[in-house]
């Protein structure tokens, strides 16, 4: 088939030719997005799942649908080194600009601008491009406590109450939210507490790995009561077929039967996966319909480039020790796995593998899927590594 109408679209944030299987979850984001603007109170949602399912595409989504029902949004991207603070708040000042230009008479906007000055006045990290922007004083007292969990919901309540005095709403999405700190996501949850308290218009919709686990006491029953966690898992292979069906017919393109439920049997249905092989069949395809055949022909090329693309990405920043810790889990199997077994694996004691996972947390490649469990935060990385690091001895 001709490479320059290959439809699929393997890789990170790459939106799908055909995005199947979330019908649900974008009538739930309707409903908010649509319920918020009418005052009505309804949880916000994050997204959770493995990476590579597709949580970034339907983020993008849900922000094009936001956009269409009016609001004023804001996207941002959590990073392994990088605080909350710092990071939204050039994005907060861009928002109460661009409310400061809507038609109006009300002086919220501007309290905005002063508490948000006043919140980056209190950050420990300077945001100099920002401050440098901000030709206005601070208000002093308001979220310039230093505490983030009582600036950063006293901020989004001023950013609340400028929307709403300019008629409109505010939806911040939040990419990898899992990066933040326990610290960082108890006040984002005390922010969205206020802004239900105060039906104000404003929302979260966040995406990343489950973050439940890893909370405790208050944060955990607030986050509880304010937000649905839709779990984003990998299609059926009815979906599947549907996700590289429909794109292929568009060019008028079919696979076999046979085809498609030999790409679902290698994928198990996770979209990533579904679209490189997509990708590559369709590329080495001589015949319409696309064959069995062909399927087992572009398998190499696939899993080489899902190697090179997806996995190993991550896997090469990693440090010998950090391997072997992730090797003696591979061995395990897909899990999830208990921090004893894993411990056993590696023949030492549990107490001396704890800095390794947490470590291993911390750079994304492992999460807890809940209490005292621990697996791979990519599908098949297993597999993956048995392929990179064939022999192990503990
Ligand atoms: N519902 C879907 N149907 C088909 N392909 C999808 C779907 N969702 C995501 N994809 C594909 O999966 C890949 C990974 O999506 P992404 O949003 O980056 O995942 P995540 O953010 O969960 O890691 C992309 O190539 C995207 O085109
Ligand atoms: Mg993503």
């Amino acid at each position: 088939m001709d490479s320059l109408k290959n439809p699929f679209s393997p890789g990170a944030g790459s939106p799908p030719p055909e995005l199947v299987g979330r019908e649900a979850v974008l009538e739930q984001a309707r409903i908010l997005l649509g319920r918020i603007k009418l005052k009505r109170s309804e949880k916000s949602m994050l997204l959770t799942g493995l990476r590579g399912v597709g949580k970034t595409v339907l983020l993008i989504e849900i922000e094009h649908m936001a956009k269409a029902e009016g609001y004023k949004t804001i996207f941002i991207e959590a990073h392994e080194n990088k605080q909350l603070g710092s990071l939204i708040a050039p994005y907060l000042r861009n928002l109460l600009f661009e409310l400061d230009r809507f038609a109006g008479a009300g002086d919220k906007v501007k309290r905005g601008l002063a508490v948000l000055r006043s919140f980056i006045g209190a950050l420990k990290v300077t945001v100099n491009d920002v401050t440098l922007g901000l030709d206005i004083n601070p208000e002093k007292g308001s979220a310039d406590s230093g505490d983030l969990e009582i600036d950063l919901p006293n901020l989004f309540i001023a950013i609340g109450e400028a929307a709403e005095d300019r008629g409109c709403a505010v939806a911040i999405l939040i990419d990898e939210i899992q990066y933040f700190s326990h610290r960082e996501i108890g006040a984002l949850i005390m922010a969205m507490h206020k802004m239900q308290q105060r039906k104000l218009p404003l929302i979260l919709v966040g995406a990343g790995l489950p973050i439940l686990p890893g909370l405790a006491g208050e944060s955990k029953s607030y986050a509880e009561r304010l937000f649905s966690f839709p779990n984003i898992d990998a299609l059926s292979e009815t979906d599947t077929a549907k996700a590289l069906n429909e794109p292929a017919k568009a060019g008028g393109v079919v696979f076999e039967v046979s085809a498609l439920k030999e790409i679902y049997r290698l994928t198990k249905g996770y979209p990533y996966f579904l679209q490189e092989w997509g990708y590559q069949t369709w590329n080495l395809a001589l015949t319409n319909p696309i064959t069995l055949q062909t399927v087992h022909d572009a398998t190499t090329t696939a899993i080489q480039r899902l190697d090179l693309n997806f996995f190993r990405v991550r896997f090469d920043r990693l440090t010998p020790s950090e391997k072997k810790f992730l090797r003696a889990v591979a061995e395990l199997g897909p899990g999830p796995h208990r921090t004893g077994d894993i411990a056993n694996m590696l023949n030492v004691k549990i107490s001396r593998i704890g800095p390794l996972r947490a470590k291993m947390i911390k750079k994304g490649m492992i999460y807890s899927p809940s209490y005292g469990d621990m697996a791979f935060t990519v599908p098949l990385f297993n597999e993956f590594i048995m392929r990179a690091m064939p022999n192990f001895k503990s």
